[in-house]
């Protein structure tokens, strides 16, 4: 791993002449067919096709190179798999190392589709799921099944952002279930704001479509492993056909030049505007993992080196239906929109019941609405004044 600060890395990672050729950013190779030029090349090229040797393009162009390699870079990975979004790196990344009969260990906060997709579609090829509380710690460890093969963190959790312990999680899975792959979404640190494998986990995976993208355009996904689990995801990625094209492998590339810069600001303006909430009258609370008193806030201050700028914060009110419109129609600032990581600022309502629905094994400790907010670029005392003139619209 390099030994250069983040910003530095951010600039330079896979940019070697042999991804540049002469220009600054990677070359965007568009390519199914790649040529060999001799009986000779052919056969180099198959026995290195899973080494970064060009040989057909469902393995990657010298634009995918580029981009995982500088994934590796970013996140101390022995390897990186591109996926067509993060939807399809959390699928395919626990696809890889479960059959039928297994058991896997989710946290019961992670994004709705994972849920699904373990309770739809493991369940039709015999591999059970089991939940786990994101603040459940060394106890993971009694929830551990002799046939745990999968153990699936996301922290913070989706929509309510509670912050695991990582390191004691992890401890006790390996005390207990050496051999289970410990995988995390790792999206909302954009896989730089926590270094996932620093802390023994197998795989980080990303919706690279949000932070690393940047700019609400495209979608991708990504995941680096270890060298432990190199070899088995790449293979079953490829076998199940996942890739990406070499445009938005690009637009990922140039999405890194300027994370550190946007993540920085999004960690300003939402710690400015979540400290603000947390003194409003209408206010019954904040989840924002850098304000004390959010859940693991204490793991996010130990683990994390920044925040990005996704929090949310539960009115005191449950909004009805015309209050919500009210409320949400008229923003100036914040859009509706489900996706998130770009510059732009979000607004999205959750009712307690709503989310009781997608918290198997658990259930909701408060009873007013839940608000998301996505910070982005703009200048924080406009948004501060949009919100402002929100709350008075549900007094
Ligand atoms: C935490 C998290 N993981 C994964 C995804 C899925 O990413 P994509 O939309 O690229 O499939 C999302 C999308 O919102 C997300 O919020």
């Amino acid at each position: 791993m390099s030994n250069k600060q983040l910003d530095t890395v951010l600039v330079n990672a896979g940019r070697s002449k042999r991804f540049t050729q002469g220009s600054v950013n990677s070359v965007i190779q568009r390519a199914s067919s790649l040529v060999f030029d001799t009986v000779e090349a052919k056969k180099h090229a198959t026995r290195n096709r899973a080494k970064g040797e060009l040989f057909y393009g469902r393995r990657g162009t010298l634009t995918h190179f580029s981009l995982q390699e500088a994934m590796c870079e970013l996140e101390g990975g022995a390897g990186c798999a591109l996926f067509p979004c993060g939807a399809a790196a959390v699928a395919n990344t626990i696809l890889a190392f479960v059959e039928q009969g297994d058991h896997v260990l989710m946290t019961n906060s992670a994004y709705e589709p994972s849920q699904d997709f373990s309770t739809k579609i493991l369940k039709k090829l015999g591999v059970t799921t089991g939940w786990f509380d994101p603040m459940i710690g060394a106890g993971i460890a009694d929830l551990i099944q002799p046939n745990t093969k999968v153990v699936f963190l996301e922290s913070p959790g989706s929509i309510t952002l509670e912050v695991h312990d990582v390191p004691a999680i992890v401890s006790a899975v390996r005390r207990v279930a050496p051999d289970a792959i410990i995988m995390i979404d790792n999206t909302w640190a954009a896989g730089v704001l926590f270094k996932a494998l620093e802390f023994d986990i197998d795989i980080s995976i990303q919706a690279a479509t949000k932070y690393l993208i940047g700019h609400s355009d495209g979608m991708i996904g990504t995941a680096v492993a270890n060298a432990r689990c190199w070899d088995q995801l790449r293979e079953n990625a490829y076998l199940m056909g996942q890739m990406v094209d070499a445009d938005t492998a690009y637009m990922t590339s140039r999405g890194l030049r300027t994370l550190g810069v946007r993540l920085r600001q999004h960690h300003e303006s939402s710690v400015k505007i979540a400290e603000w909430l947390a003194q409003h009258p209408q206010v019954a609370r904040v989840n924002h993992p850098a304000l004390p008193g959010s859940k693991g806030h204490e793991f996010w201050k130990r683990d994390f080196t920044g925040s990005s700028g996704l929090f949310s914060f539960i009115l005191k009110k449950r909004l009805n239906d015309n209050e919500l419109a009210a409320y949400l129609d008229n923003f100036t600032l914040f859009s509706m929109a489900y996706s998130w990581g770009g510059y732009e600022s979000l607004i999205l309502p959750t009712q307690p019941e709503q989310l009781a629905v997608i918290r198997p094994d658990g259930k909701p400790d408060f009873n007013g609405t839940l608000i998301r907010l996505h910070i982005g670029l703009e200048n924080v005392d406009d948004l501060l004044q949009d919100l402002s003139a929100g709350f008075e619209r549900i007094v």
